[in-house]
């Protein structure tokens, strides 16, 4: 991904994702999006489906209504980028079993 494409992708996750799934995709009452775990599969297309269909009983906006199909493609990349990197702050693993359990807000 050219680096244009890759500050598209991160201006978009800070407008839209980072309240949910924290700063640098570290977690918060969406899930951790740099670690190995994934609920709905970790290919690129896999994380576009996700983002464009959201998971609406779950609290993730269904994006394909609000954003760009080519917008949903740089934040895909973007958010495919995250994995395996350790932002700041990044919550324990034990953490997001908290959020998974439903002790957030949002579920
Ligand atoms: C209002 C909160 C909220 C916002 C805002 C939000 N998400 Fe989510 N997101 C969630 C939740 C909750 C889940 C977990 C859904 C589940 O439990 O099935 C999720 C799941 C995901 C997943 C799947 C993760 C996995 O483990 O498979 C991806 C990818 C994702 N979100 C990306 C994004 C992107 C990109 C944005 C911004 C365009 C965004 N989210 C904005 C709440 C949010």
């Amino acid at each position: 991904m050219n680096s244009e494409d890759h500050k598209n992708g991160k201006r978009t996750f800070v407008i839209y994702c980072e309240q949910c799934h924290g700063m640098g995709g570290r977690g918060g009452a969406g899930p951790n999006l740099t670690d190995e775990f994934t609920l709905h599969g970790e290919e690129l297309e896999d994380i576009i489906r996700t983002i464009t269909n959201g998971v609406p009983a779950m609290q993730m906006p269904t994006w394909g209504q609000i954003l760009a199909t080519d917008r949903i493609k740089k934040v895909g990349k973007y958010v495919l980028n995250l994995k395996g990197t350790r932002p700041t702050g990044k919550l324990p693993e034990a953490n997001r079993a908290e959020i998974l359990r439903g002790t957030s807000p949002f579920r």
